[in-house]
C-alpha cells in the first residue's frame, strides 16, 4: 500500500509533468509562430517526453495500488521574448522541477519508503539530463551571438573612402 502523503506528492508531481508538457507545446507553437519549424519540432519532442514522465508516475501510483488524482493543469504562457528567453524560462522551469523531485524524495526518505525513494531516482538522474539539454540550447544561442557579433566590415581594397570627409 502506498503511503499517503507520498501518493499526494506523486499525484502533484503528475500534475507538474502535465504542466510542463503544456508548457512545452506552446513553446512549441510559439517556434511555430516564428517559423523555426526546427525548434518547434524540438519542443513538441519535448512535451512529449513530459507526458511520459507524467505516464511514469501514473502508472506507479496504480502498481502500488494508490489513487491516481488528476487536477487542472495551469495555463502555459502563450508568448516569450526571442527564442533564446524561451530556452531560458525552458532551463528554469527544469531547475524548478529539479527541486521538486528532490522535495519528493525528501519526503519519501521520512515517511521510509524505500519503494518510492527508489522508483524517484529515475527522476534524479533525468533531471541532470534535463537541466543539461535546456542549458546547452541556451549556451549555443548565446555562442551563435557572440559569433554573429565578429563580423567586421573589411574594407575592399577597390573601395577608396576619405575617412576625413567620409566622401566616398
Ligand atoms: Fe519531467
Ligand atoms: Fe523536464
Amino acid at each position: 500500500m502506498l503511503n499517503e502523503k507520498v501518493e499526494k506528492a506523486l499525484n502533484e508531481q503528475i500534475n507538474a509533468e502535465m504542466f510542463s508538457s503544456y508548457l512545452y507545446l506552446s513553446m512549441s507553437a510559439y517556434f511555430q509562430s516564428l517559423n523555426l519549424a526546427g525548434f518547434a519540432a524540438w519542443m513538441k519532442v519535448q512535451a512529449l517526453e513530459e507526458l511520459y514522465h507524467a505516464m511514469k508516475i501514473y502508472g506507479y501510483i496504480e502498481e502500488r495500488g494508490g489513487r491516481v488524482t488528476l487536477e487542472t493543469i495551469e495555463k502555459p504562457t502563450r508568448q516569450w521574448e526571442s527564442p533564446l528567453n524561451a530556452f531560458e524560462a525552458a532551463y528554469q522551469h527544469e531547475r524548478k522541477v529539479s527541486g521538486m523531485i528532490d522535495h519528493l524524495v525528501n519526503l519519501a526518505i521520512d515517511e521510509r519508503d524505500h519503494a518510492s525513494n527508489n522508483f524517484l531516482q529515475w527522476f534524479v538522474s533525468e533531471q541532470v539530463e534535463e537541466e543539461s539539454t535546456a542549458d546547452g540550447v541556451v549556451q549555443k544561442l548565446f555562442m551563435l551571438d557572440r559569433e554573429m557579433a565578429l563580423r567586421a566590415f573589411n574594407l575592399p581594397p577597390d573601395l577608396k573612402i576619405n575617412v576625413l570627409t567620409a566622401q566616398v
